[in-house]
């Protein structure tokens, strides 16, 4: 017997970022859009607790308890009583540290995939807050859609999405660490007066119409200077996409992936086209948005 769990990656279209609170965390208003990029984590009963990990940046994902997969695994076990004694394999399509939620995608996927294998039922209020334990993104990625985040991004209100949005992504030569981009927001902030994070009305009322350009018009994610200030090439390839027609541009949460808005599908193929072209990026993938969140795709016997 073993379960298949598929799971999307995220764009944040608006990341709305509060000062450091004495946790050291910063209350987010974090509108997530999950995108068709996806990760699938497999699990099957095993010998010991063990992970694996194939796809093109699999040398960069650690296989030990680290391993949000992993981690997730042992949350679910040690609630039940259960001996996590399992085999979780990820097969890995979301870039690797790129802000686009992949290492969460493995850690709902994980969780999921357990609930499913142990059949211990878990109620999707527990799902979701054992998920919170995992990290900030994770409760996003079990749930999938479009929804605002706010505390540390974890305290989700599922939103209204009025049609599809078409994105192409581009992923950079190397990766960002998330509290490092935290870390440079501090400090790029320091004595300024950082007001509360809030959704902008505009994006909302966008996305519930399903308006490209109303999007475009209210992207915004208060991490991409610090993200730039970490990684300055990375404004090359924001202008290559509004140079091949993007609609908006932006960093994908702390990066290094950068997001870059089409009117419709055959305008996110030429944007793909021109970006790969630009030599400013590793590659590039085109992802249309909403997409489900983690869905139990192959119960097997
Ligand atoms: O919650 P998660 O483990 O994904 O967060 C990773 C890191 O990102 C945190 O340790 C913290 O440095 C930073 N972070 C933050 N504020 C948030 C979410 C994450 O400062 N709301």
């Amino acid at each position: 017997m073993s379960v298949t769990v598929r799971v999307p990656a995220k764009v944040n279209v608006q990341l709305a970022v509060g000062a450091a609170r004495a946790d050291g965390f910063h209350d987010l208003a974090n509108v997530f859009l999950a995108v068709g990029l996806y990760d699938e984590v497999t699990v099957t009963p095993a010998d010991e607790l063990r992970v694996t990990c194939e796809g093109p940046d699999a040398a960069e994902v650690p296989l030990d308890r680290t391993n949000l997969a992993a981690r997730a695994a042992l949350a679910l076990a040690e609630r039940y009583g259960i001996d996590p004694a399992v085999h979780l394999h990820i097969a890995k399509d979301i870039p690797v540290a790129g802000g686009m939620a992949g290492g969460s995608a493995d850690g709902a996927g994980a969780l999921l995939a357990c609930d499913a294998l142990w059949g211990t039922r878990a109620s999707r209020d527990e799902l979701l807050g054992i998920c919170a334990e995992l990290g900030s993104d994770v409760p996003f990625s079990l749930v999938g859609g479009a929804a605002l985040g706010t505390g540390r991004g974890e305290r989700l209100t599922p939103l209204e999405t009025g049609g599809t949005f078409h994105w192409v992504f581009a992923m950079a030569p190397r990766g960002l660490s998330t509290p490092a981009v935290f870390r440079e927001f501090d400090r790029l902030g320091e004595g300024l007066d950082i007001p509360e994070p809030v959704a902008s009305r505009e994006l909302l009322d966008a996305l519930a119409k399903g308006d490209p350009d109303a999007l475009a018009a209210a992207v915004s994610n208060d991490l991409q200077p610090a993200a730039l200030s970490l990684f300055p090439e990375l404004a090359d390839t924001l202008a290559a996409g509004r140079a091949a027609g993007a609609l908006a541009t932006l960093v994908s949460g702390s990066g290094p992936t950068t997001a870059h808005l089409a009117r419709d599908a055959d305008a996110a193929t030429e944007i793909a086209e021109a970006l790969a072209a630009s030599g400013t990026c590793k590659h590039v993938r085109v992802a249309a948005g909403p997409a489900p969140g983690a869905t139990v795709v192959a119960p097997q016997r």
